[in-house]
């Protein structure tokens, strides 16, 4: 295997990190815990579609700054010396956040342009956000693996 440098940049987790990010995932886990059930049927959705446009603007907005925090403190940026295959893990988890973001910022925009007595396109729309709701959370189970993983080399586990 060749030692590419690009692949070889070091990952590091610190505490600051670790208590912005669980701050920013509480706040998002309640504005998905509020928008989930609202979003699970088309009937559900459609009597509170106001209050769902709202969630998805402020879920938007949160997702902002959840990626922007996770690339702030730089755990994508720095190399796991002894691991460099968790560094093009990394990378390849930081390219998916602009797709992720534009895709919630189309559905914001989209929710309030959605006519709710049409159930077409109430059902097609949910599908959409459920399929990005599928996405995302593929795409945060991963940089938990990629944490935990780090964390395990950090501390050698097998103590
Ligand atoms: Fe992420």
């Amino acid at each position: 295997m060749s030692n590419d440098p690009i692949r070889t940049r070091r990952l590091t987790i610190n505490a600051a990190f670790l208590k912005d990010i669980k701050d920013d995932n509480r706040d998002l886990k309640k504005l998905l815990d509020k928008i989930f059930p609202l979003a699970a049927h088309p009937q559900t959705a459609t009597n509170h579609w106001s209050e769902l446009v709202e969630l998805f603007g402020c879920l938007r907005d949160q997702l902002a700054l959840h990626f922007a925090l996770e690339e702030a403190y730089g755990y994508f940026d720095e190399a796991v010396d002894s691991a460099p295959e968790l560094s093009a893990v990394a990378e390849c988890l930081r390219g998916q956040h602009p797709d992720l973001f534009e895709k919630i910022r189309h559905l914001a925009d989209k929710s309030s342009e959605i006519r709710i007595d049409s159930g077409e396109q109430v059902a097609r729309f949910l599908a959409e956000f459920n399929a990005f709701r599928t996405e995302f959370e593929k795409h945060e189970e991963a940089e938990l693996k990629l944490i935990l993983d780090a964390l395990d080399d950090d501390l050698g586990v097998g103590d």
